[in-house]
């Protein structure tokens, strides 16, 4: 079993981003617990600020991995290109969050995404992740 994880803009600074929202975990401390609870899972992890870049990788992983887990930050609310690009490849995704968007600023409320996913996360904290991990372990 192979998952990507991608993770979109701002997200590298977690664990110092609004620490209230967010939590006060860096991914790549959460990665390190995760990937050691899956060991027969492969957990591949990309991050990057650029829509571009995330199209890129999906593009990529999307013909191999067995699953691609995707919080694609801010660009969820926005992006057409990235739901154009996980319907464009046969890997089932998984939108996730960490905070519950629907409690937040009505702007979040909206997602491009989620129709091209097979479902969605939101609202658990960093654990949206190992959920969705579980989802695509089913
Ligand atoms: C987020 C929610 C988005 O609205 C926001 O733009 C993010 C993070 C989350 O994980 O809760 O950057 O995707």
């Amino acid at each position: 079993m192979r998952i990507q994880i991608i993770n979109g803009p701002n997200l590298n600074l977690l664990g110092r981003r609004e620490p209230d929202v967010y939590g006060a975990r860096s991914f790549e401390d959460y990665l390190t617990d995760l990937r050691a609870r899956y060991p027969e899972v492969q957990l591949d992890y990309f991050q990057s600020n650029h829509e571009g870049d995330l199209i890129d990788c999906i593009h990529r992983c999307g013909f191999e991995a067995d699953g691609i887990i995707l919080n694609a930050g801010a660009y969820t609310h926005t992006s057409v290109a990235l739901h154009d690009a996980l319907r464009a490849v046969p890997a089932p995704a998984i939108e996730v969050h960490i905070s519950n968007v629907h409690q937040r600023e009505e702007f979040r409320h909206r997602s491009f995404i989620s129709a091209a996913c097979r479902g969605v996360i939101c609202g658990f904290g960093l654990d949206s992740y190992r959920l969705a991990v579980e989802a695509l372990c089913l």
